[in-house]
């Protein structure tokens, strides 16, 4: 059993990783029209990471018999310029999540809703990783350049790490 007001903030924040979803999915397009082939496989991987953070929420507010509220799903912005901007973007936008994530532990905090801290610590620990992934590639791209050779190089990086990405997710969504 949660309160209502948890229950409206955990449904804004459904919606909020559904519009994260969304966004990748938009930079995943993009990406692969640019013939970047290994950025859009790591966009579409976040956007399968999204979707999973999502269908959490979802199944906690059914497993707490509180209802699932969706609501519309804003359009993302279109894609900037460069790879470096679309890095620099999801970063700014991982750093809004992680704002809402802690305002959702506050809540839960305040109300003294251990059951709903204690769901939310897995977010509050995924978006630390989160924001390290995406610090971390927007310093090679820094580095090593988002053009010629530099970016053919990341470009294949990010590809070989989509194809890891989202494994604990599943893991832990089957248990
Ligand atoms: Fe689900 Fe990256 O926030």
């Amino acid at each position: 059993m949660i309160s209502d007001a948890m229950r409206m903030r955990m449904n804004e924040q459904i919606n909020r990783e559904l519009y994260s979803a969304y966004l990748y999915l938009a930079l995943s397009a993009h990406s692969e029209r640019a013939n970047l082939k290994g950025t859009a496989a790591w966009f579409m991987a976040k956007h399968t990471e999204e979707m999973s953070h999502a269908l959490k929420m979802y199944r906690y507010l059914l497993d707490q018999d509180a209802a699932v509220a969706l609501t519309a799903v804003a359009a993302p912005p279109p894609a900037p310029d460069g790879v470096l901007a679309m890095f620099e973007g999801t970063l700014a936008h991982e750093r809004e999540v992680t704002s809402a994530i802690n305002d959702l532990v506050d809540q839960a905090l305040s109300e003294k809703d251990h059951a709903t801290n204690i769901f939310l610590q897995w977010f509050v620990t995924e978006q630390i990783e989160e924001e390290a992934t995406v610090k971390d590639i927007i310093g090679r791209l820094q580095r090593f350049g988002d053009k010629g050779q530099g970016l053919l190089l990341i470009d294949n990086e990010l590809g070989a790490a989509a194809k890891t990405m989202g494994q604990a997710d599943s893991a832990d969504a089957g248990a």
